[in-house]
């Protein structure tokens, strides 16, 4: 960018001593003016650009309901920009398994109307949306910290931290 401004400042520079030739000290005030502004657009153009704000991000653990072994849990990790999707969607598309048996063939696609996406949020419930309607329907029974991942907004689009999840909460051993 800086090359391009220095060849279009030579080219102007080419009337102006042609034009006052042998006075090379005083060039008009409209040349001038010329290359004062195109200093200005070299300046600007080397200062670094206005960078996009970053999203604040959730970050997600999540435990498997059984133990390996040696007894430690399975854990998958994942993250998330905050308020812009759905605890299911994010599972899905980091491949990490949310239903039990019968919901893997039985499930309603994310719709609010089976039941069958449970987790157990162990930690950052206060990054979350409150309970639905629909999961106060199927979940009445439940723990308070159990929720449908069809139904769980992970984060609210200003707040970020870590949310810690529960896979397969009634699976737990
Ligand atoms: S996937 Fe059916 S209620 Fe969540």
């Amino acid at each position: 960018m800086a090359s391009l401004s220095f060849a279009a400042a030579v080219h102007l520079r080419r009337p102006d001593v042609a034009s006052d030739f042998g006075n090379r000290r005083k060039p008009s005030n409209l040349v001038r003016g010329k290359r004062l502004a195109l200093s200005l657009n070299v300046t600007s153009s080397t200062e670094p650009s206005s960078a996009v704000p970053e999203k604040p991000e959730i970050e997600l653990e999540f435990i498997g309901p059984k133990p390996a072994a040696d007894g430690s849990y399975p854990v998958d990790k994942a993250k998330a920009v905050s308020g812009e999707k759905l605890l299911r969607s994010i599972m899905n598309e980091n491949k990490i398994e949310l239903y039990a048996t019968y919901g893997k063939v039985m499930n309603c696609g994310g719709g609010g109307s089976c039941g069958t996406c449970i987790v157990e949020i162990l930690d950052g419930n206060d990054l979350l949306n409150e309970r639905t309607n629909t999961e106060m329907r199927y979940l009445k029974k439940k723990p308070e910290s159990w929720r449908l991942a069809c139904q769980t907004i992970v984060g609210n689009k200003e707040n970020s931290g870590k949310v810690v999840v529960r896979r397969l909460p009634q699976w737990k051993k």
